[in-house]
């Protein structure tokens, strides 16, 4: 930017025609730079225009405008839609923003009467509404995502509902789980950000529109009115809260935070799983990528974007949060920054999901390396410990030990539980008969694990069900 930051732009304007009455001279050219929001807020313009619809017919039921001027800024907004939509509209950063760029074409359009429009508006509720439509159109979209990624892992789940596989603590091997238990976790986490969507949907849905600049208007408005046409349950309370409330975007991108976590821990599931040490899982040609040197690489590069892209999300909540501590009431100009950390938050998790959702429906569990890697970490220790208590009652603590005892025993002569001699457990305890061998395999450890939320492959098959219930 080569332009003299104290003399105006040679291009720019006199004064602006929308609010230049008090002014004598037009911006400087990084004035008019650091002021616009076109380059961005242009996004808004459906939820513009449907807000300043929705007002002006508001204006003309209150008597406030005459019917035939809300027909024709009615009709004249139409036409700018119209032209936005089909991509003939020039948006003009001495425009500012979304909302003169309209204003102004449609005074080009309809003359006069669009100078009726901003009766009893401020742009600071106008954005303030903009905003929240956009935002509860995002957590809606952000919703149908989520049901549709729900409704992959509930199916991928149940064909694997007896599919081994270790479950790890600390990433160690701990005991044996099934592969369609595991994603039913995800289902889980998946639905909690849905329920965190409709919580946030519903605080978000009230409408500032007829708060004003800040302190309500002199008009006879009736808010009841513009909040049920544009879909909000009713009017914010506080025409000061209602300008400078920027609680929804934070909610959705903590919202999104959280989802995007959610979706990076799975993420680093699927790079673990498909690595040559694991091969727990295959990815096809379709989600993974070569390598220009080592001819033998599939890398898994959309689960690492999901788990990287994960930053962006939470930096755009942080970066928000900041931006809004310490603002006094009401508007101010800072808050106009709100914008393009929710767009882009927008974009990265519908990508985030949607990528996330096409891995699930690509994925192909190898069901004999998951198997064959429950083998060496004594995964069914807790099943011998568990037909020590219910066999020979003693107390679980003294089982502990009795396992830890035997697990040493096998470890040494390198042999998994299962094929440990019964000699050598009784060596151990003497009470142990070869009924514990039907607890030592890992299908009898997963089918043995029936309590409600367990990973027995029958308690899965319920809970696929179930959450086809719960959450489509
Ligand atoms: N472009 C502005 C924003 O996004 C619109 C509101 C401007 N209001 C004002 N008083 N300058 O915040």
């Amino acid at each position: 930017m080569s332009a003299n930051p104290k003399t105006p732009a040679a291009d720019a304007p006199a004064t602006n025609a929308l609010w230049g009455g008090r002014f004598a001279g037009g911006p400087a050219a990084i004035m008019a730079r650091i002021n616009a929001s076109i380059g961005f807020d242009q996004t808004l313009w459906r939820q513009d225009i449907a807000g300043s619809k929705a007002h002006a017919a508001m204006l003309a039921a209150r008597g406030i405008i005459a019917e035939a001027d809300a027909a024709r800024i009615a009709e004249g907004l139409d036409r700018v839609a119209e032209e936005i939509d089909q991509g003939r509209f020039v948006f003009k950063t001495e425009h500012e923003d979304i909302h003169m760029n309209v204003e102004a074409r449609l005074a080009e359009i309809i003359g006069e009467p669009a100078g009726r429009l901003h009766t009893a508006r401020s742009r600071n509720d106008q954005v303030a509404t903009d905003v929240r439509l956009w935002v509860r159109d995002a957590l809606d979209r952000l919703d149908a995502g989520l049901a549709a990624l729900q409704a992959a892992l509930i199916d991928k789940a149940e064909a694997n509902a007896d599919a081994v596989m270790p479950g790890f603590t600390h990433l160690q091997p701990a005991q044996p789980v099934t592969f369609g238990h595991h994603l039913l976790a995800y289902v889980e986490m998946f639905g909690r950000d849905r329920s965190r969507i409709r919580d946030a949907r519903s605080r978000l849905n009230e409408c500032p529109l007829g708060s004003a600049a800040l302190a309500g208007t002199s008009f006879p408005l009736d808010r009841h009115m513009t909040a049920a046409a544009l879909g909000f349950d009713r009017p914010c309370a506080n025409s000061l809260d209602g300008v400078s409330d920027r609680d929804f975007a934070l909610e959705y991108l903590a919202v999104g935070s959280i989802l995007a976590m959610h979706l990076s821990r799975f993420a680093e599931e699927i790079v673990i799983w498909t690595t040559d040490q694991f091969r727990f899982v295959r990815l096809t040609d379709a989600f993974t990528t070569g390598s220009s040197i080592m001819p033998q690489k599939r890398n898994p590069d959309a689960a690492e974007l999901v788990r990287g892209k994960a930053g962006r999300v939470i930096g755009a909540l942080t970066g928000l949060l900041v931006m809004m501590k310490g603002l006094p009431l009401t508007y101010a100009k800072d808050m106009q920054e709100d914008k393009e950390p929710v767009f882009d938050a927008d974009d990265t998790l519908a990508l985030c999901v949607a990528a996330t959702t096409g891995m699930v429906l690509d994925m192909a569990p190898d069901r004999d390396a998951m198997r064959r890697a429950c083998g060496g970490g004594f995964l069914t220790a807790t099943d011998l410990a568990d037909w020590c208590v219910r066999v020979l009652n003693v107390p679980f603590r003294q089982a502990h030990h009795i396992t830890g005892r035997i697990v040493r025993a096998a470890e040494e002569k390198g042999v998994a539980l299962w094929d440990l001699a019964l000699a050598d457990m009784r060596a151990v305890e003497p009470r142990i008969t070869d009924d514990v061998f039907t607890v030592l395999t890992v299908e009898a450890s997963v089918a043995s694990r029936t309590s409600f939320g367990g990973t027995a492959p029958s308690r899965v098959r319920e809970a696929c069900a179930a959450a086809r219930a719960r959450f489509l």
